[in-house]
């Protein structure tokens, strides 16, 4: 099985989560959705990992899933989801996903984000201490789900 990871970072915290599992998994290719990513086609198990702002994944992952739905729903199909509101998990789900992707996949499922001040712009910094109450950089990765998910992505096979 040849396993395929898309994912976009937009202040570095998705991106090491994604080095992390790289890893861990034995065959697989990395792409950021920024970049010209490959054909799906190519892949049979597709790892998904996008940040949450305000509420919504980065329009750039929305076109990309759009523009490729049929190859995501014809494939093995895992969603991970970084951000630090973990408790929004079914309204992001519900607000971001089309509802045939949500039933395809395997699992659409927070892992833990962080907030790196020395990267964040003015209103990003505000936009944080306002609504997340943080006035410095905090990381909080759940692993141990991580590896959880990584396992069972491959049980529902
Ligand atoms: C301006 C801003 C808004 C955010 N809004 C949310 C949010 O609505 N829900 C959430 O779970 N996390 C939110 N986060 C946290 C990010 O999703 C989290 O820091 C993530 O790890 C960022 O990934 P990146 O470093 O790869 O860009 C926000 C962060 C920033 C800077």
């Amino acid at each position: 099985m040849k396993s395929v990871i898309y994912y976009y970072s937009k202040h570095g915290t998705t991106k090491k989560i994604v080095d992390y599992v790289e890893g861990k998994l034995q065959i697989v290719d990395v792409f950021d959705i920024n970049t010209m990513p490959e054909n799906i086609k190519t892949f049979d198990d597709v790892l998904l990992f996008t940040p949450v702002y305000a509420g919504n994944i980065p329009r750039k992952v929305k076109m990309f899933i759009n523009e490729n739905k049929n190859d995501l729903l014809d494939r093995n199909l895992s969603i991970f989801l970084c951000g630090a509101n973990t408790k929004d998990e079914q309204k992001v789900i519900e607000m971001n996903f089309h509802e045939t992707v949500i039933k395809h996949a395997n699992f659409i499922k927070y892992i833990g984000g962080g907030f790196d001040f020395d990267k964040l712009n003015f209103l990003e910094k505000l936009a944080v201490r306002i609504i997340a109450k943080q006035k410095e950089s905090k990381e909080k990765i759940d692993y141990e789900l991580l590896d959880s998910l990584l396992k069972k992505r491959l049980d529902q096979q």
